[in-house]
């Protein structure tokens, strides 16, 4: 696990997006896993200058985001279609066929389309780099504590937390969606490699439990302890609960000099 210490929201997205830059230069058909939120915001705007100053090409690109709210229409302000669409698929070139999230409009047999989700997960090849933000609670995607460290895409259950950290972007408390689909912690941990973003005191203690916490489904986020490939890119603030900073420095240091590719 890497544990990259950045200043502050504006260097956690620069530092996110040359991740993201570099492993879409390094392999043009990669597929990404995406995320959606305030975190990642920067990372998008970063990304999006990179492809107008930089010809940063999306054109091979695959993605795959997290998850969707359960009964929003794709066209709804709050849904994280429309998200996606704003922030970042309509300022690049990543096709749109190319482009998955998972349909919150989807009625019934939730389980097969979950599944078939999954499926198409597996026949791009598996997800190369999955994008995370977390929660304060540490959940990953919609992933809510006490999900199974197994979990595959499915239906879930938003707990209080999260209903209060997002629903006043909602017009009224009954308009905010009460369960998503989202891809499970099994999912996530099949990806080959994983960058979690996070910013500011709200997220130190979950961001703590989750790097330096014991493995548990309470915490979603410290399954991540268990892949192989995992960085966290996270400022000051959300490091504030972190007990071994200077390690962490001293890890990035020699990672540098004897790894750099791991940073590349
Ligand atoms: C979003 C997602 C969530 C968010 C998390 C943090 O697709 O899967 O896990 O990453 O709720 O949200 P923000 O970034 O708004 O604090």
């Amino acid at each position: 696990m890497l544990v990259v210490l950045k200043k502050d929201y504006e260097e956690v997205s620069r530092e996110a997006a040359r991740m993201v830059a570099g492993a879409v230069r390094a392999k043009p058909d990669i597929v990404l896993g995406l995320a959606t939120g305030g975190t990642p915001l920067g990372l998008y705007k970063e990304l999006v200058a990179l492809h107008r100053a930089d010809a940063l090409d999306f054109s091979c690109v695959t993605s795959f985001n997290l998850d969707e709210y359960l009964g929003l229409a794709h066209a709804h302000p709050q849904s994280f279609h429309c998200f996606m669409e704003e922030n970042f698929f309509s300022q690049v070139n990543l096709p749109r066929e190319r482009a998955h999230i998972p349909d919150g409009t989807i009625r019934g047999d939730y389980d097969a389309y979950c599944e078939r989700y999954e499926q198409s997960i597996k026949s791009a090849g598996g997800i190369d780099l999955q994008i995370l933000g977390i929660g304060r609670n540490g959940h990953i995607g919609f992933n809510e504590p006490t999900s199974s460290l197994a979990s595959r895409t499915r239906l879930k259950a938003l707990s209080r937390e999260t209903v209060e950290d997002n629903r006043h972007v909602f017009s009224s408390e009954s308009e905010m969606p009460k369960c998503a689909i989202t891809m499970g912690i099994g999912t996530i941990l099949e990806s080959r490699r994983v960058l979690l973003l996070a910013s500011g005191r709200s997220k130190a203690a979950a961001v703590a439990k989750a790097i330096e916490g014991p493995i548990t489904s309470s915490v979603s986020a410290s399954a991540l302890q268990m892949h192989p490939d995992v960085t966290f890119i996270i400022d000051e603030e959300a490091a504030y609960s972190l007990t071994q900073r200077d390690y962490y420095r001293h890890v990035l240091e020699m990672t540098q000099l004897f790894m750099p590719e791991r940073l590349s």
